[in-house]
């Protein structure tokens, strides 16, 4: 199978602090890959790492074949890497559209990419002069994933997107992710607590525990066993 995201041997922290101590992991091209672990085992981190905003110490990146370790951020969204990050993801004073305009070249431009966005969220069209701001936790979330759905990647990273949603709203974002992959074949990283949600939506699972990748493999009923035990302390 092959592999949109691959993580070989990062090494990843905060000053002093090793957070990601020798992870390798794989997001096969045109599958959604949960990354389960409790709250400070360094999920964020090992996105904000893919990302660039955090360097690798040790360790590569490689995006749709391109090493990318060492490439700035804006670098690695212009090669195709969305990313839904866990807090602070909004303009809060900018409006609903211009979050979603930025870094998009023409009008002409966004008002195809934003079909697909509002397929996935129809509110949004409705509250385009909104200041993004004042939207809900939850239509703030919803935003956040239209504004990476916009991006059309080939890598979709979301942190913790279920938080603080609603049941039917979360079933819809499964339904969302499920229908972008199939659509366009990106490649999907999904950090999630939520395990029921990760369980009907991912292909692949991986759980990270003592800042390594304590278990892996396909999704399905045998899949749970591994990942309750991996979440244990
Ligand atoms: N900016 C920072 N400076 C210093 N330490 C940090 C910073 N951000 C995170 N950490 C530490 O790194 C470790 C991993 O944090 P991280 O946010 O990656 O965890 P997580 O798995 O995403 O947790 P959660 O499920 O709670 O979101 C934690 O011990 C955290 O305290
Ligand atoms: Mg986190």
């Amino acid at each position: 199978m092959s592999e949109t995201l691959s993580i070989r041997n990062l090494t990843s922290g905060y000053g002093g602090a090793i957070v990601l101590d020798d992870v390798s992991l794989g997001v096969g091209t045109g599958r959604i890959s949960a990354l389960i672990g409790r709250n400070g085992v360094g999920k964020s981190t090992l996105l904000k790492t893919v990302m660039g905003f955090l360097p690798a110490r040790r360790g590569s990146v490689t995006v749709g074949g391109e090493e990318v370790t060492r490439v700035a951020p804006n670098r690695r969204a212009e090669q195709g890497i969305a990313y839904a990050p866990q807090e602070k993801a909004l303009f809060q004073d900018l409006s609903v559209r211009d979050n979603l305009r930025l870094g998009i070249r023409s009008d002409a431009e966004f008002d195809r990419r934003f079909v697909a966005a509002e397929e996935a969220f129809p509110f949004l069209a409705s509250r385009f002069h909104q200041r993004a701001g004042s939207l809900s936790g939850g239509e703030q979330k919803m935003l956040i994933v239209a504004r990476g759905i916009m991006a059309e990647p080939r890598l979709f990273m979301l942190d913790e997107v279920t938080e603080g949603l609603q049941p039917s709203v979360i079933e819809r974002l499964g339904t969302v992710l499920r229908s972008l992959r199939d659509r366009t074949g990106v490649s999907i990283l999904l950090v999630e607590q939520h395990l029921p949600f990760v369980m009907s939506v991912a292909d692949d699972f991986a759980v990270m525990k003592g800042g390594q990748v304590a278990a892996s493999g396909p999704m399905g009923p045998e899949a749970q066993g591994a990942i309750e035990e991996a979440m244990r302390f």
